[in-house]
């Protein structure tokens, strides 16, 4: 089985947890996708969604499913989303695909965030993946160097910027010992808007596609 099926199975093991008139907050990135795919078979069920990206919205309306304002929608009780990498505490990195922000007010906005993935994302330290750090440009030189104190090593995602206009540092070299205290630290340097780690609101359920089937991780 190739990443790509062991997420797509991910996905629709997520799909059980989806009840009639659920608003259902959505994540980005390819396993999202898989799940966004699978919900428009059952898209009469819920009462609408709600995105975490301009391009999971937008794949949303593709097929024909409701897509509403987080400020209209109130909270969610259900999230689902992919991961960059998990521990066992389901602890996240997250912002790959760049949407970390948005992502993380979605999963905060919910009752229940099942984040979906292939094996290869759970790991025992998180770090290994560069950790996203949301900026607002004018603070990048700045923000730069505090989290070289981190032990870090941040590079410019070229070319790249957010939903919300910003810029992404990709912190390489990091071993996160204690997810949540660094998740507090980096947030707290003036000029970032988010940095990726998802500890001090963990995934709720972590669903696991592998070679051997799909697994099921509880916090
Ligand atoms: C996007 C994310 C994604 O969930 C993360 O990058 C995983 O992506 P994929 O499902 O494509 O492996 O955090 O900002």
């Amino acid at each position: 089985m190739n990443q790509d099926a062991m997420k797509k199975a991910a996905a629709e093991a997520a799909i059980e947890y989806v009840e009639p008139e659920m608003i259902v907050g959505i994540g980005t990135g390819s396993t999202a996708n898989h799940f966004i795919d699978l919900l428009a078979k059952i898209k009469g069920k819920i009462d609408g969604t709600v995105a975490s990206s301009e391009a999971s919205a937008e794949r949303l309306r593709g097929h024909g499913i409701p897509v509403m304002d987080l400020n209209q929608a109130g909270d969610l009780s259900l999230y689902v989303d992919g991961a960059d990498e998990s521990n066992k505490h389901l602890h996240l990195i997250k912002g790959g695909g760049g949407a970390l922000t948005r992502e993380k007010i979605v999963a905060g906005a919910s009752e229940k965030f099942i984040c979906i993935a292939d094996e290869t994302k759970l790991v025992s330290v998180l770090g290994k993946f560069p950790l996203p750090v949301e900026v607002i440009p004018m603070a990048q030189s700045f923000v730069a160097r505090q989290l070289v104190k981190f032990g870090g090593t941040p590079e410019l995602r070229a070319g790249f910027t957010t939903d919300n206009g910003n810029i992404i540092l990709d912190v390489h070299n990091l071993e996160i010992m204690q997810p949540e205290k660094l998740e507090t630290q980096i947030n707290m340097i003036p000029g970032v808007v988010t940095v990726g780690i998802f500890a001090h609101r963990p995934a709720d359920v972590l669903i696991l596609g592998g070679e051997s089937g799909v697994r099921t991780i509880t916090a």
